[in-house]
């Protein structure tokens, strides 16, 4: 059985690619639903029903025997519902192991999407491990579609101005909240004071997966172990094929519906 590796578009992408790094035994699939993509501005019931066509995808058609929900927006808003409706099947988000990586921290800022910043889920988790923690969030909702585009230039701007209001709070981490802000890294790199420490997700994910299959070794057994990986979209956008050819190879991508 696979891992399946979900997000809304290409953001989830770099958190399979190191998470592949990490861990390279195993056999992976990836769905990025580049033709919905955002997801950040739309409501509840919205990214329910698209997430829960992309879990039955990758457990029906793919036969994972584990998915992680590599976006933050559908961790935040769908995750929970999923993992009652499939409570015999492993569904793993991402907001949870970022939480429990900002113990040591006192003022915490978080990009995310205007979907994640609504649900509250960031800061309730903070809370649950860092209970005198301050947290402040920002949502940053014009950058999913640049970093779609591959506009990675053009970003620095806007990450100025939504950065503003967490700076202000004078935060000692920030949380890239949403998986497509890791592609901005270098640009966030370039404006955020030394000492603001950056929670990224794809830096997080590899470790605490690892440490979570060596914990489940009912999970674990079932995974196939070949080294294989392949994408799978439901729209080929140039951006994704760029990305897809880079860091899997030439015939790792395939379009479906879902
Ligand atoms: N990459 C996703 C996240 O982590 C979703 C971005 C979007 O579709 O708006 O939130």
């Amino acid at each position: 059985m696979k891992i399946g590796i979900f997000d809304s578009g290409v953001g989830g992408l770099l958190i399979a690619k190191s998470i592949r790094k990490t861990l390279p035994q195993y056999d992976y699939v990836y769905l990025g639903d580049t033709k919905r993509v955002p997801y950040g501005n739309r409501s509840h019931e919205t990214i329910l029903e698209f997430t829960r066509e992309a879990v039955k995808y990758l457990f029906e058609k793919e036969n994972c025997g584990l998915i992680i929900i590599a976006c933050n927006t559908a961790s935040a808003q769908a995750l929970h519902e999923l993992q009652i409706e499939y409570k015999n099947k492993k569904i793993l988000g991402v907001i949870i192991p970022v939480a429990e990586e900002s113990i040591n921290f006192k003022k915490i800022g978080i990009l995310a999407t205007s979907a994640t910043v609504s649900s509250n889920t960031f800061p309730r988790e903070i809370k649950e491990v860092n209970k005198n923690a301050k947290v402040f969030q920002n949502p940053a909702p014009m950058l999913v579609p640049l970093a779609e585009s591959g506009e990675n230039k053009n970003a620095l701007p806007f990450i100025k101005e939504y950065l503003k209001p967490l700076l202000a709070k004078k935060i000692d981490a920030l949380i890239l909240g949403c998986t497509h802000y890791p592609i901005y890294k270098k640009e966030i790199k370039k404006i955020l004071p030394k000492n603001i420490k950056i929670i990224s997700q794809d830096e997080i994910i590899p470790k605490k997966l690892k440490n979570y299959l060596q914990r489940h070794t009912e999970v674990e057994n079932k995974l196939s172990k070949n080294g294989k990986a392949k994408i799978l979209v439901t729209d080929k956008t140039k951006n994704i094929e760029f990305l897809a050819h880079k860091w899997f190879g030439k015939e790792s991508l395939s379009l479906i519906e879902i």
